[in-house]
């Protein structure tokens, strides 16, 4: 008998090194998040080394999501959906969570919920409170992808601009690893900047000469080899250089944000993906926001980066429109999120009702 219950969905994140599980639910939100990190142990070798990855996610997974049901004081019985990233991603890793969530969905009955990790990203800032309407303008800066996209609803995303090589988390891993500091480069770069001092160094800002909104920062990362090779002390310079490059990662991101709202016209800003994580990219953005009368949403730190939380909303508002996966192990490593549509027997949200078991 329909009880006007919303459903509960079981988010499973394995795309990269992030081992994620979260319990989102429609009449009360977010119930709980696990999420275990593989980064310590790929640091050794100086990236993510996707055979060792594929097996820690084996590992975690099931004690992950018994945390995360514990921490739900809940039971694998109040779960109505499981939702899993299907790409993009490494394939191997993708497969243990597609493989364990289509697994649990068969053996529970339940629908299993195929989620794109970037449209999962996009939507962690309505995690928050207050969370943005659509149409938005995403900046979406992960260690895969950078984009500018117009958010018009579910699954109505338009490419405004993206890398055309490296990706902005990319940039910061690569250049960390050439400057001698640790895996992720993000986070340990942004801690050296912490210390640099300003006026030091100078990088290009690349591609802010021409029209349109594409990026590009190979170029960057071969400024700061070029710098980087020419330094005589570098222990004494390091931080110096660190802050230059944040700067100039930064500097670019924001002019290409602007033009982008002032092409659109849209006035409200969505940033995403693990840079958004960056203080100096979270504080610029933010001051550009206010002094153009724009609203700008940011997930919270815990959910810039590879979190289960991100899947189980997508999956959970998927699963609203009527969405259903059906059994099989199917993944997309490569996966353009504008090649997604908005679901095809949309209802208005809230309208999806699940009987009581
Ligand atoms: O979204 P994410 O967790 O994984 C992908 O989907 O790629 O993003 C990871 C990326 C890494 O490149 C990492 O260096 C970067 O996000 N990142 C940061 C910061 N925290 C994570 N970049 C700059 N500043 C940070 N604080
Ligand atoms: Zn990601």
């Amino acid at each position: 008998m329909a009880s006007g219950r919303r459903p509960c969905v079981l988010g499973v994140e394995t795309s990269c090194d992030e081992t994620g599980l979260a319990l989102y639910c429609g009449e009360r939100g977010l119930l709980a998040h696990t999420l275990h990190s593989q980064t310590d142990m790929h640091a050794q070798w100086g990236g993510v080394v996707p055979e060792l990855a594929s097996r820690e996610h084996l590992y975690r997974l099931i004690p992950l999501t018994a945390q995360c049901l514990r921490e739900a004081g809940l039971t694998l019985g109040a779960v109505d959906a499981v939702a899993y990233t299907a790409g993009p991603g490494l394939a191997g890793a993708l497969l243990t969570g597609c493989g364990f969530a289509q697994a649990l969905a068969y053996a529970l009955g339940l629908p299993a919920v195929a989620v794109h990790h970037l449209e999962a990203h996009l939507l962690a800032p309505l995690l928050e409170d207050a969370p943005p309407a659509f149409p938005f303008l995403a900046l979406l800066v992960s260690g895969g992808h950078t984009q500018l996209v117009a958010v018009d609803g579910l699954g109505r995303y338009r490419i405004l601009g993206e890398s055309l090589d490296d990706a902005a988390g990319e940039a910061f891993d690569k250049t960390a690893k050439l400057l001698g500091l640790g895996y992720p480069g993000g986070p340990q770069i942004q801690a050296a900047a912490a210390r640099g001092r300003p006026g030091r160094y100078r990088f290009p800002r690349p591609m802010l000469d021409r029209p349109g909104l594409d990026f590009s920062f190979s170029g960057l990362k071969t400024a700061v080899l070029t710098c980087v090779r020419a330094e005589p002390d570098l222990a004494a310079t390091l931080d110096d250089i660190a802050l230059a490059f944040e700067e100039a990662v930064v500097e670019t991101l924001m002019t290409k944000t602007l033009r982008a709202l002032e092409e659109t016209g849209c006035e409200r800003l969505v940033v995403a993906g693990g840079v958004s994580a960056n203080r100096r990219l979270r504080a610029s953005l933010l001051g550009l926001a206010t002094s153009h009368g724009v609203q700008v949403s940011f997930p919270r730190l815990a959910f810039c980066t590879d979190n289960g939380a991100m899947v189980a909303l997508a999956g959970y508002h998927r699963l609203l429109a009527g969405e259903q996966t059906g059994p099989g192990f199917t993944v997309r490593p490569r996966w353009p999120l504008d090649t997604l549509a908005p679901p095809s027997n949309a209802v208005p949200v809230g309208d999806v009702e699940v009987p009581d078991r």
